[in-house]
């Protein structure tokens, strides 16, 4: 049975990271320098008590927009065996709702090649150039304007 979105510590979001990631074959590391940043945010859902997927929100700038208040979105990773059940979306969902609650802003991301279609579903809009990330993986920019909620606060 699919959980609740909850908010989840830094140190259990990278094995779930790890598990999406390595399976593709590519060696991202599970960890970021900002996931333990006291303004990030790790959100996780569970299936049968188990955490399936994971998103992280962090208050990082963004490389090609000026515009504030900005947020990025991080290591967002369901275990294979779970993808495609709306668990990703679920979490991403959840995401920019709390990015209205707070104010609203810029969401912005550098979005892996395969998962471009997850999030324009999601209202990105993603720039044509593709560029490789450390690791060596495909990407592309993405950002989208999240309004602020009738009764968000910051
Ligand atoms: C991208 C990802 C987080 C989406 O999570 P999810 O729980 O599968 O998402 P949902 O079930 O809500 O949405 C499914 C959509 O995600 C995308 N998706 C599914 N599996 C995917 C995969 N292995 N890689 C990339 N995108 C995938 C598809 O667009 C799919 O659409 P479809 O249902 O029409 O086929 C998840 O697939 C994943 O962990 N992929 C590997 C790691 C990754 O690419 N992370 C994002 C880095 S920017």
């Amino acid at each position: 049975m699919t959980g609740p979105v909850e908010v989840v510590p830094a140190a259990v979001v990278a094995a779930v990271r790890l598990a999406a990631f390595s399976a593709l074959g590519a060696s991202p590391g599970g960890v970021n320098a900002s996931d333990t940043d006291p303004s990030t945010r790790h959100t996780g859902v569970r299936l049968d008590g188990d955490l399936a997927a994971v998103a992280t929100l962090t208050r990082e700038a963004s490389p090609r927009n000026a515009f504030r208040p900005v947020w990025r979105v991080r290591g967002m990773a369901t275990r294979p065996a779970f993808q495609g059940r709306g668990l990703g979306g679920l979490l991403l969902a959840e995401a920019l709702t709390h990015v209205a609650a707070h104010g609203g802003g810029l969401v912005w991301g550098n979005l892996r090649l395969a998962a471009v279609p997850f999030y324009e579903r999601h209202g990105f809009v993603v720039a044509d150039d593709v560029f490789r990330i450390a690791n060596g993986v495909e990407h592309r920019y993405g950002e989208l304007t999240v309004p602020p909620a009738r009764s968000s606060s910051t």
